[in-house]
């Protein structure tokens, strides 16, 4: 019997993606890979979802990025097409119309903290250890690591780690602005659910069009980044959910928002 390499679960709005490798700390190989880009089709497919949990089974690794000992029977051609993929994959990640968080329940390096990077919040378990570690195989991060990490630590600090490679605890990531949250390796899971639940209870469309604006705004000037905003809100006004909102206020209750 072979085991699910990428499990996956729906619950209440809620996709939970988990990775499951942990013989090779939940190492990426090809397989894995399209595994997850097979979920990632049905998460966007799936009008249901309201925000996706991207995690890995067990306590010790997050990911460990690139799997080296599948990396070490491939070609220089093969290593290139599985670099494609990789970047492919984590770009749909990143462009799910749905907020994704990461929930690091150990090591993320490389490719993994890549993975993290490539949604849109990062909570912790203090006991996780989060780098860029590439230069140190005298390779460089390639799976949008050198344009992730500097938007968002910032260009000094992303060139100090990525330059080192070197291996940063969970207080650290959270004192640069790396994860949002960091919480005991127990609590992690709690943590995560509180978040998404709440990320879940609010409008849906309205959510999927601030992660629109932000994102597209960010990468534009201002008065762009403006306009922008402008066409997202305009998507949320002729909304049920907006009058929904406006009742439950009116009549003291929590909404009920069906993304319509
Ligand atoms: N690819 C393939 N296998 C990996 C792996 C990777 N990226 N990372 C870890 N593994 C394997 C180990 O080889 C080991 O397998 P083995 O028992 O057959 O030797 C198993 O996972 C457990 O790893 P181990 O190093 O014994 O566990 P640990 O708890 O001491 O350390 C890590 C965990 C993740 C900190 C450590 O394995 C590590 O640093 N891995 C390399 C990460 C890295 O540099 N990634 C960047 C790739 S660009």
């Amino acid at each position: 019997m072979t085991t699910d390499i990428v499990l996956y679960n729906v619950r209440e709005h809620i996709a939970t993606v988990t990775l499951n490798r942990p013989e090779v700390m939940h190492a990426i190989n090809r397989d894995l890979v399209r595994a997850l880009e097979q979920r990632m089709e049905e998460i966007r497919a799936n009008p249901e979802i309201r925000v996706v949990v991207v995690t890995a089974a067990g306590v010790k690794a997050f990911c460990a990025g690139a799997d080296l000992k599948e990396r070490a029977t491939l070609t220089p051609e093969q290593v290139a097409a599985f670099l494609l993929s990789l970047r492919r994959v984590l770009n749909t990640i990143a462009q799910l119309p749905v907020p994704v968080i990461a929930a690091i329940n150990g090591a993320a390096l490389g490719g993994g903290l890549e993975l993290a990077l490539a949604a849109d919040i990062r909570l912790a378990a203090d006991s996780a250890v989060m780098g860029l570690t590439e230069t140190r195989l005298a390779i460089i991060p390639g799976g949008g690591g050198t344009q992730r990490l500097p938007r968002l630590v910032g260009r000094g600090k992303a060139k100090e780690l990525i330059f080192t490679g070197r291996r940063i605890h969970a207080a650290e990531a959270l004192s640069i602005g790396l994860v949002n949250q960091v919480c005991a390796q127990d609590r992690l899971p709690a943590e995560t659910l509180k978040m998404a639940s709440e990320i879940a209870q609010a409008g849906p469309i309205a959510v999927r069009q601030a992660k629109f604006a932000i994102d597209a705004g960010l990468e534009s000037d201002l008065q762009t980044g403006l306009s922008i905003e402008a066409q997202a809100y305009q998507a949320c006004i002729h909304t049920e959910d907006r009058l929904e909102g406006l009742a439950a206020f009116r009549e003291k209750r929590k909404p009920v928002y069906k993304g319509k």
